[in-house]
């Protein structure tokens, strides 16, 4: 079978999973639609420019997603929208029973991903959400190895510059930098040790007050706990110059019984009493293949469950996040279980 792909938000996400797809040989990219022409067509030139000179991609431009599935047949759509645009288009390509690929963050709240979670069960269609972390290697041995004993302690840190695209920088388009992008790192952590209970959180602007059209938070410090009673911490900043710190970014550190480990998309450090700390590094990075590969998949065999990270999942990740700026926002324990 070929699955013919349709895309609806043509950025720089889109033509990075675009990558991905060109390389599978059931896949037919068959349309694309964007705000503007345009932007469909700047699209397909980034793709066309990095594949050098592997063979040329072209679809059919749309700028109205429903237009789109009218015209062209399609057996998926990749939705790589800015967090505030969510709701309507996932709720059009559901209801045309179309096998469904969302980009994290669900959206800026709980209201439009729960209404969506809703329409997806009702429907059954094929979804996955592009939490690629879970498809790493150094992830699945993590998790194996925390599988059946006690864990107390959970850290992630990130540290980062701010990126470039206008309305990452605005609360209400983005939700911040713990619903946008340390998400991967929660969700990550759930992975690895189950559901969080509750959340306590603080955030300021501290460092970024010159930037213009900037309202988010620059520093964010969240206490969760863990349903099975572990505790952890989730720390950023998106006011990093330069590189991103070494060591920190995008490691999830933990503290197990008679194990600590820190578990990348790339690495995995595995620290014992009495034993010589030893380095797993991942034998490829191709963990956002795997998670496209998993996907199509599932499209072609009408078969969903070797999906690691379905919509119904990634909402109780998305709770954590709302939750953590909620928290800051009302200086309160917010039981995340609520927000579900
Ligand atoms: N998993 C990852 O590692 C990863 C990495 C980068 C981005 N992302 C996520 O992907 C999403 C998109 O990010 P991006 O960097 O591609 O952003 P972007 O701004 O480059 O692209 C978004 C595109 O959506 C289009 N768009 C906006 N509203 C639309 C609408 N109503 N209909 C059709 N198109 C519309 C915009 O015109 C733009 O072309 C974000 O949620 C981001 O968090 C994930």
């Amino acid at each position: 079978m070929t699955v013919r792909v349709g895309f609806v938000g043509c950025g720089g996400r889109a033509v990075r999973e675009m990558m991905d797809l060109v390389q599978m040989p059931n896949v037919t990219m068959a349309a694309m639609c964007d705000i503007s022409e345009d932007r469909v067509a700047a699209g397909l030139a980034r793709l066309n420019n990095r594949r050098g000179a592997g063979e040329q991609v072209s679809a059919p431009a749309f700028t109205d997603c429903r237009k789109m599935l009218e015209a062209v047949d399609l057996d998926a759509v990749y939705v790589g929208l800015p967090p505030f645009a969510h709701g309507a288009i996932e709720h059009t390509i559901i209801d045309a029973g179309k096998a469904i690929f969302i980009e994290k963050p669900l959206a800026v709240d709980m209201a439009v991903a729960k209404e969506i979670d809703a329409h997806i069960r009702e429907k059954g269609v094929i979804n996955c959400v592009g939490y690629q972390w879970r498809y790493a290697g150094p992830m699945e041995q993590a998790r194996e190895m925390l599988a059946n004993i006690p864990i107390g302690l959970l850290i992630a840190i990130r540290l980062g510059g701010l990126p470039a695209t206008p309305w990452w920088r605005v609360q209400a388009q983005s939700g911040g930098m713990l619903i946008e992008q340390h998400t991967h790192s929660v969700d990550a952590m759930r992975y690895l040790a189950g559901d969080v209970a509750t959340v306590y959180a603080a955030a300021a602007t501290q460092l970024l007050t010159d930037v213009p059209n900037l309202d988010i938070a620059d520093v964010n410090a969240a206490s969760v706990t863990f349903v099975n009673g572990a505790v952890g911490s989730i720390v950023n900043s998106c006011a990093v110059a330069g590189q991103q710190m070494p060591n920190l970014s995008n490691a999830i550190h933990i503290v197990a019984k008679d194990l600590v480990l820190a578990a990348s998309a790339g690495s995995l450090t595995v620290m014992r009493p009495k034993q010589e700390r030893q380095e797993i590094k991942a034998e490829s990075d191709d963990s956002n293949f795997k998670l496209n590969a998993t996907f199509i998949q599932a499209v072609e065999s009408g078969n969903g469950a070797e999906i690691r990270s379905p919509y119904s999942d990634s909402l109780r990740t998305h709770a954590v996040t709302v939750g953590a700026v909620q928290s800051a926002r009302e200086g309160r324990i917010v039981d995340v279980r609520e927000l579900l």
